[in-house]
Order: structure tokens, then C-alpha cells, then sequence
């Protein structure tokens, strides 16, 4: 099939762009992809394809823009329940750690979430996945840490599997085990990091390969106040290491406990959240191949005022990208339009800056870069068609879905 007569074809060619690459969007005018089993063989200008091809089915998408389908590196998309309560309260002036330290937060998600059954899981989730979808988000990462138990931790898994083969969505995994303390070990922050260490990491390594041919999922811990401090969260991170597991982490969302240089120092895929991040720390990232990525829906979904001083990792030369962070206590969104309006705004990206954040450096943060998050002959053919002329409208414009269509391995799917 051939792509043909876009006003912007945005390739994003050329790998991840790190400091002050980032923007390089590869423009093509009157563009055009062609595609063939699912992947990409060419993109160009319109008239050269058309020429050269001329016996291919066409789909004419005159005046929108073309670019990769956006990379989602960082949701909490599985759960159950909601937390429209918590909202009230904390409009009411309760802090989001206020909250979590009187027993609600994530640990009232949790109790919903074990309460859940895996066809309910999947119903759930399944609705979000097919909003994510029609906003133009064609990969995700999912994360697993509403069970805090070794039986509904795997039980998500499960559920994220199965859906990653029956939705066009592509999921990539992650275990987060280690997201809070369940109620179970309230006031043992040592007594659970030594079961997440001791016995749901080794039961993990062991349920994961009868299950799927799939690399291991990632191990994820969230090192903040309230959750898990540096030393427990470096043995975590340790551990995971140790079976054999590729690594993350939740840092800088509220305090400042060096979670990023730990992340770095063990060779971490990404570092997200990043919003109290100290220079020192911003150092760090910009000499790894750590990805820094920045999740804005979560402090406008708090009304917060700080958000991840974007300018200053990319200065240090970090590989920036964005994610919604999609959950159901902080950031309930599966549009990424939205979060990059939102980096546009409070962490001063150009729109260009914010495309490829989303798309090529989002699809490294998960260790996909080669496959997917630019238009390049043989990558997998994930692009979206938006009712846009000019690519600024993305960051420009919020509220509304700017999708047409959703090509995912190169099949149609209206947005
Ligand atoms: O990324 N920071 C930790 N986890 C989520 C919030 C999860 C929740 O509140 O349910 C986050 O913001
Ligand atoms: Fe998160």
C-alpha cells in the first residue's frame, strides 16, 4: 500500500536524538510511505513513489501530516476500580502522600485490583487500550503493581499478554512488584523489599518462559518517600539484574533520593517521572544511554506547578522522552497529544522537540528503537494519519483527537 500526498511526511530517521538533536523530524513534502507486509519499504516524495510504483494500492491522504505512531513508554494501564474519590479529596487540599500515607492511593487501587478477576482485568483494560489507540499510540509499555503479591502481580502479566496478542496494540511489559507497600507489611518496607527480592523476582523468572517465547519483561521500583528508599531500591534493581531482567525506575517525583544516578550507575533502560532531579543527577543522565522519561500529565493531574526541567537534561545531553504515565491516581489520560501539549507548555518543548520525544527516543526507552518510533525502510509500519497540514499543531492544539487513521503493521484503523 502506498501512503501518498501528504502535506508533512515526518520520518524521524536516524536513531535516538539525544541533546540538542532532539527535533530532528526528517520532513518530507508531499510525501509518501509505501508499505508492504506490515513494514515499511520506502517513504519519499509522492510524485517519485507514485511513479515508480504504479500499480500499488494507494491511500491518498492529501494535506494531513504522516508521522510513526506514538510510543506510550510509561502506564500503569492495567487496574481495577477508580480513584474519583481520591480526586475529590484532594481537591478538597489533601496532598496525592497525604493520601497514600491514610491508606489510600495505590494501596486502594490495589485492593480493587485483587478483588479482580482476569476476564474483569482485561475488560478494563482492554477500553483503555482501544482509546490509546485512537489517539494515535500504536506501542505501549505496561506496568504491572496494583497485586503487591506474587499471585495478582503474575495474574496482570497474564492479562497484559493475552491482550497484547488479541489488540493491534503492542504492549511491552514491565513488573512493578515494587510500586508501594501492601497493607499486609504496613510499617516492613525491609520485610517486603526482601519478599520482592527473595521471592516474587525468582517466581517471576521462573513463571515468565513457561508463559511466553517473549524477552523478559522489565523490573521496575518506585524510589521515592512513602515507597522505597535508595539502599531498597538498589537491591531490588540488583536482584532483578541478577535473574537476568532488564531494569527501570519511578524517580524525582516528589523528593530528590539519588534514584536517577542509581539508575544510571546500573545501566537502566530508562529513568522516569524526573520532576525534583538535582544537577548532579542530570549530569549523570546526560552521559548514559539511560532514557529521562518525562511524564507531564502527572503533575498537571495533581495541579502541581513543577514539572521535568526539560531544558537542562537536554543541555546535559540526556535522551528525553515523554509518556502519559496513564493511571488511576495521578493521570488518567491514553492521549499522548495531550501529554506533548502539555511538554509544549510547562517544559518549554518545541513541537518538533515533543514529536520525536514521544516517538523514536519514547520507542528507546523501552528498548524498541530499532523496530519502531520512526519511518524507515524496514521498520514495522506504525504510522498515524493526522487531519493536520502543519506538524506544529501537535503541542499547539489540546482537548481534541487530531487522529484520522491508525496504520499498526499495515492495517487501517480509524481514529
Ligand atoms: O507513576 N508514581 C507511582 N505510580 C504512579 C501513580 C500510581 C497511582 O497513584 O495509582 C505514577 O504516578
Ligand atoms: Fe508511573
Amino acid at each position: 500500500m502506498l501512503v501518498h500526498s501528504a502535506a508533512q511526511v515526518l520520518t524521524l530517521a536516524g536513531g535516538p536524538q539525544r541533546g540538542s538533536r532532539l527535533g530532528e523530524l526528517g520532513l518530507i513534502e508531499d510525501g509518501a510511505v509505501l508499505i508492504r507486509s506490515g513494514n515499511i519499504l520506502e517513504t519519499g516524495r509522492s510524485s517519485d513513489l507514485l511513479n515508480k510504483y504504479p500499480d500499488e494500492e494507494t491511500l491518498d491522504v492529501g494535506g494531513k501530516v504522516v508521522l510513526p505512531g506514538f510510543v506510550d513508554p510509561h502506564t500503569h494501564v492495567i487496574w481495577a476500580g477508580d480513584r474519583a474519590a481520591e480526586f475529590e479529596l484532594r481537591l478538597q487540599g489533601k496532598s496525592y502522600l497525604e493520601i497514600m500515607e491514610a491508606g489510600g492511593g495505590i494501596v486502594s487501587t490495589v485492593r480493587e485490583t485483587r478483588k479482580a478477576s482476569l476476564k474483569q482485568l482485561k475488560d478494563q483494560t482492554r477500553l483503555r487500550l482501544k482509546s490509546m489507540l485512537a489517539h494515535g499510540t500504536t506501542t505501549l509499555e505496561a506496568k504491572t503493581g496494583y497485586g503487591l503479591n506474587s499471585e495478582t502481580e503474575l495474574l496482570m502479566l497474564q492479562a497484559l499478554l493475552e491482550l497484547d496478542q488479541e489488540e493491534p496494540l503492542d504492549i511491552v511489559l514491565t513488573y512493578l512488584g515494587a510500586h508501594a507497600v501492601p497493607p499486609e507489611y504496613e510499617g516492613n518496607t525491609p520485610g517486603y523489599t526482601d519478599l520482592v527480592c527473595k521471592e516474587m523476582i525468582p517466581a517471576l523468572a521462573e513463571w515468565w518462559p513457561a508463559q511466553t517465547k517473549g524477552s523478559f519483561p522489565y523490573i521496575d521500583v518506585f524510589c521515592e518517600t512513602g515507597a522505597f528508599d535508595l539502599d531498597q531500591s538498589r537491591q531490588i534493581l540488583e536482584t532483578a539484574k541478577a535473574n537476568g531482567f532488564p531494569i527501570k525506575i519511578h524517580a524525582d517525583e516528589f523528593d530528590n533520593l539519588g534514584g536517577v544516578s542509581l539508575a544510571v550507575e546500573l545501566g537502566a533502560a530508562s529513568a522516569d517521572h524526573l520532576v525534583v532531579t538535582s544537577p548532579e543527577d542530570i549530569k549523570a543522565l546526560g552521559g548514559s544511554d539511560t532514557v529521562a522519561v518525562a511524564l507531564p500529565c502527572t503533575p498537571f493531574g495533581l495541579a502541581e506547578s513543577d514539572y521535568t526541567p526539560a531544558k537542562a537534561i537536554i543541555e546535559a545531553g540526556g535522551i528525553l522522552a515523554i509518556a502519559t504515565d496513564l493511571n488511576p491516581g495521578t493521570a488518567w489520560c491514553e492521549s499522548m497529544q495531550f501529554a506533548a501539549a502539555l511538554a509544549c507548555r510547562y517544559m518549554k518543548l518545541t513541537p518538533k522537540q515533543a514529536i520525536a520525544a514521544a516517538t523514536i527516543n519514547a520507542a528507546a526507552a523501552i528498548g524498541m528503537d530499532k523496530k519502531i518510533g520512526s519511518l524507515e525502510p524496514g521498520k514495522q509500519a506504525d504510522l498515524i494519519v493526522l487531519n493536520i497540514s502543519d506538524y506544529r499543531h501537535i503541542g499547539y492544539r489540546f482537548g481534541t483527537n487530531l487522529v484520522e487513521f491508525v496504520i499498526k503493521q499495515g492495517q487501517v484503523y480509524q481514529g
